[in-house]
């Protein structure tokens, strides 16, 4: 039986995606993490890509972040969007907490991908760096050493990054890992502001499903392979279309792929 459930093809029409994950499998030295993914973001999409630790969630960005090949399938960039076009915000690590850097500094690194041939950032990119850092509300900090600032604070140094990188998409993995509720709630908003305002599509990798059900309009639930892929409406539907808690959604569809791999 097959376990993927896809967005209509009509719906990848209307929705004029800005990228498309075609059958993709990736993996590690030739062995499969993540099998036969297939899924389209769109210009208003803000799709949570959600599973267990391990499933490959962080594997599938390496893939759009075009750090590791698809085995199988490929990833193909919509009209007028570029696959280096992506503004990342990584899964954090203490190293990088450490990072030894002017606040200033990190945001004007989001620049790079613009660099080319050019040594320096040019005045508009310096200009680009502050505007960011001022949308996110931190301008004050730009001098600050980014050592210094709270789990918030450098959350959204990384995202002001994040957005000097991008025009059309922001990839988000397990953005509010260790922060506490007011500075969560502080990140979630500002993404779907930067979502709902300036059109940016987000892909966020995230383990709190109530946010998920809160802010995505799409979900990915993967476990090695793809479980469901589709609107959060439908995903948090039982048979009759009435809305479920997500949590029981998630533990019934996480119970349904497992059974129909020992039926595979
Ligand atoms: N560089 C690598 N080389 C070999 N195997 C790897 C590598 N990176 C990850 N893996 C393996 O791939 C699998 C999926 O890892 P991945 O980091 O994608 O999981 P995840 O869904 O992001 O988990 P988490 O929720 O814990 O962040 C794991 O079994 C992991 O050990
Ligand atoms: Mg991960």
């Amino acid at each position: 039986m097959r376990c993927v459930v896809h967005a209509s093809n009509l719906e990848r029409w209307v929705n004029m995606s800005i990228l498309s994950c075609n059958h993709v499998t990736l993996g590690y030295d030739g062995k499969e993490i993540l099998t036969d993914v297939d899924f389209a973001v769109g210009r208003d999409s803000y799709l949570c890509v959600i599973g267990e630790n391990g499933a490959g969630k962080s594997t599938l960005i390496k893939g759009l972040l075009g750090l590791i090949k698809p085995m199988k399938g490929k990833f193909v960039a919509g009209e007028g969007f570029k696959m280096n076009e992506i503004g990342y915000l990584p899964q954090q690590t203490d190293i990088q907490r450490d990072f030894p850097a002017s606040v200033r500094e990190v945001v004007l690194s989001g620049c790079g991908n613009r660099l080319g041939a050019r040594p320096f950032f040019s005045s508009a990119e310096k200009e680009l760096a502050l505007e960011k850092l001022n949308a996110m509300g931190i301008y004050n900090l730009r001098k600050k050493s980014y050592q210094e600032l709270s789990g918030g604070q450098q959350q959204r140094v990384l995202l002001a990054r994040a957005l000097c990188a991008t025009k059309s998409l922001l990839l988000l993995d397990e953005p509010v890992t260790g922060l506490d509720p007011l500075a969560t709630a502080e990140l979630y908003e500002l993404i779907a502001k930067i979502n709902a305002e300036e059109k940016i599509a987000v892909i966020m990798v995230t383990h709190d499903l109530r946010a998920a059900q809160k802010y995505s309009n799409h979900i990915l639930h993967l476990a090695h392979r793809q479980l469901f892929f589709g609107r959060t409406q439908e995903y948090v539907a039982d048979e009759n279309g009435e809305a479920v808690n997500i949590i029981d959604r998630y533990v019934k569809n996480r119970e349904k792929g497992d059974s129909d791999k020992r039926k595979c």
